[in-house]
């Protein structure tokens, strides 16, 4: 088994078959986070466990040679800095060793500590700039899929506004006819149809109003958010109009409605847990929209995964007059997040649902960080999820 100290920093493995040397090795480093293994086998099992950004190993060891292990680790683990400490007299196999790019060092033994120190500083500085650079082509990568992303948003607005349009006229004229809903049902009343036919009708077109607004916000809604996709890709303070602020509990209203279903069909409910008056909030009404409706779908994804009947979805508000904030809380009790999935969470394309596309968080990310307020995820698998906005409240 590989032995280890418990410093922070970059991790040097050191693999070594004399347990002096090892003994010396971590003694004498003690600037540097060192762990260290008998033989090639525990250092492999070592390096499985933990990211190991410095190898230095022996060449003649008993069972797997220095040559071997830096073959295997040069394929598995390419990042690692890999060197050789060895016997002078052993130059044939560190030549090819550096010929074949197996090590980037070797160090002479025995070997004089200032000079290890040296080398073993480069060698952290050199790995930590290869996982920052590998870090930035990452984000690179990211932001050229955004912009990809971009130009298909401005085709999709384009074909979505035409079906939008003609689905707007159409709600219109049903708000229209629901305007006469008082005469058809009293017509209805006055019909020859049974009791019960007449009951139905006459609830069903009293319904119609409610439901006509319900389609009418929905719709709307729609509508801002595709005009919000044209300006993706565009600087945010020329896409807004100046700052606009909106009146939360409407919001928080209409984001439970248009969940509804998705925690039914869960088994969970949704609801609002907070003053029946809240400060309006420095965001727009569509993107606060945006905000809880992805928060509270996921919050209703989680419960629905978890599977376990009567489940929750919370959404908590609480005003901070003397930070003049509004902090309001997405709390469910769903599968919760392992360690690995809550730190990139929010990444942008994300995902480990089958049908998710992985911007939900981002986008509640850059729009609460864009009205100037704080977003922070907190999480515990098989527990549930608490996520917070928290934001400034208008003047
Ligand atoms: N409330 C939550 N409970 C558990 N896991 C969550 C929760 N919210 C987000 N996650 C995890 O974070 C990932 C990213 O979430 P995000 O909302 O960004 O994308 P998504 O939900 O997968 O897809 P979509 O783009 O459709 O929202 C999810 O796939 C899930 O693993
Ligand atoms: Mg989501």
């Amino acid at each position: 088994m590989a032995e280890a100290l418990h410093r922070s920093g970059p991790l040097v493995l050191y693999v070594d078959d004399d347990r002096t040397n090892r003994i010396v090795f971590e003694q004498s480093l003690g600037e540097f986070n060192v762990r260290t293994a008998p033989d090639g086998k525990a250092a492999l099992e070592a390096m499985a466990e933990h990211e190991v950004a410095v190898l230095v190993t022996d060449m003649r060891m008993p069972g797997m040679s220095g040559e071997e292990l830096l073959r295997v680790v040069k394929e598995r683990y390419p990042q690692t800095i890999r060197m050789v400490v060895t016997a002078y007299s052993d130059v044939d196999p560190i030549l090819r060793a550096i010929n074949e790019g197996l090590v980037a060092r070797y160090i002479i033994k025995p070997w004089d500590r200032n000079e290890l120190v040296q080398v073993l500083r480069w060698a952290c500085e050199a790995s930590t700039f290869a996982r920052d650079s590998a870090a930035l082509h990452r984000r690179l990568l990211e932001t050229e899929r955004l912009v990809t992303l971009g130009s298909i948003a401005g085709m999709l607005v384009h074909d979505l506004k035409q079906p939008l349009m003609s689905l707007i006229v159409n709600i219109e004229s049903l708000r229209e006819m629901s305007k006469d809903a008082p005469a058809i049902a009293s017509a209805v009343e006055r019909s020859e149809l049974s009791p019960a036919m007449r009951k139905n009708l006459v609830a069903q077109v009293n319904d119609l109003g409610a439901l006509a607004n319900d389609l009418r916000a929905s719709a709307n809604h729609l509508n801002e958010m595709i005009n919000g996709l044209r300006e993706l890709g565009r600087p945010r303070d020329t896409a807004l109009g100046g700052p606009s602020s909106s009146d939360p509990l409407p919001v928080v209203r209409h984001a439970i409605a248009v969940c509804q279903e998705l925690a039914l069909r869960g088994r969970a409910s949704i609801d609002y847990d907070g003053p029946k008056a809240l400060p309006h909030v420095r965001i727009s009404a569509t993107e606060l929209t945006q905000v809880l409706i992805n928060l509270v779908s996921n919050g209703a994804q989680a419960v629905a995964a978890r599977g376990v009947p009567n489940g929750r979805v919370r959404i908590r508000a609480r005003q901070d007059d003397a930070d003049h904030t509004l902090e309001l809380q997405i709390v469910d009790d769903g599968v919760g997040m392992a360690p690995e999935v809550l730190e990139r969470a929010g990444t942008p394309f994300f995902t480990t649902r089958a049908e998710g596309t992985g911007l939900g968080l981002a986008q509640c990310q850059r729009l609460v960080g864009t009205a100037g307020g704080r977003f922070r995820i907190e999480s515990t698998q098989g527990i549930g999820t608490t996520v917070t906005i928290i934001l400034p409240t208008a003047a």
